[in-house]
């Protein structure tokens, strides 16, 4: 075989080789591929909650979103009933007598407690932690009202400062 033969039947063999890398590589792509669904699955973060005036002064339980929603007059701000050792969603117990607090800065009307049925921690009415197992306060997040319709809009994937307040028109 000559030297010019030996080079040409290298080169066939080589890209031989390679085209075959590229077809098995496409394929497996297209294999993997197939494997992830077309749509996005993700809940959506902001969630209508209803007009403010459907809100008590005080407190509302949202049981779908897992969410106090408290109210005072025109001023709103929304704490999380998740609790932060494990999950469970903790219980509101209304305190014998309103109290206002300095909370991030800001007063705050405090009417209620939280007690978490699973493991007993306890939180005061702004989530701060008064007994463990729990080992953050309570998360609060954003609120405010759709340019549409007028709904609150809550937004559980943007936590806010305990000195976030919502006020209404
Ligand atoms: S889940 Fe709340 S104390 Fe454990």
């Amino acid at each position: 075989m000559s030297r010019e033969q030996k080079n040409r039947r290298d080169f066939l063999v080589k890209l031989g080789i390679g085209a075959g890398g590229v077809g098995i590589g496409t394929q497996a792509a297209a294999s993997l591929r197939s494997l992830l669904p077309n749509v996005s699955y993700d809940a959506p973060t902001t969630v209508k909650v209803g007009l403010p005036a459907d809100f008590p002064d005080g407190m509302k339980f949202l049981p779908e979103q897992r969410l106090f929603v408290f109210r005072e007059g025109k001023v709103f701000h929304a704490v999380s009933a998740v609790c932060t050792h494990l999950g469970c969603t903790v219980r509101a117990e209304a305190l014998p007598q309103p109290e206002t607090v300095e909370v991030g800065g800001a007063q705050l009307r405090v009417t209620h407690r939280f007690a978490c049925p699973c493991h007993g921690s306890k939180y005061t009415g702004d989530g701060k932690v008064v007994s463990g197992p729990a080992p953050r306060p309570l998360l609060w997040f954003h609120l405010s009202v759709s340019p549409d319709d007028g709904q609150l809009v809550v937004d559980l994937a943007q936590e806010v400062g305990r000195d976030f307040r919502l006020t209404t028109a």
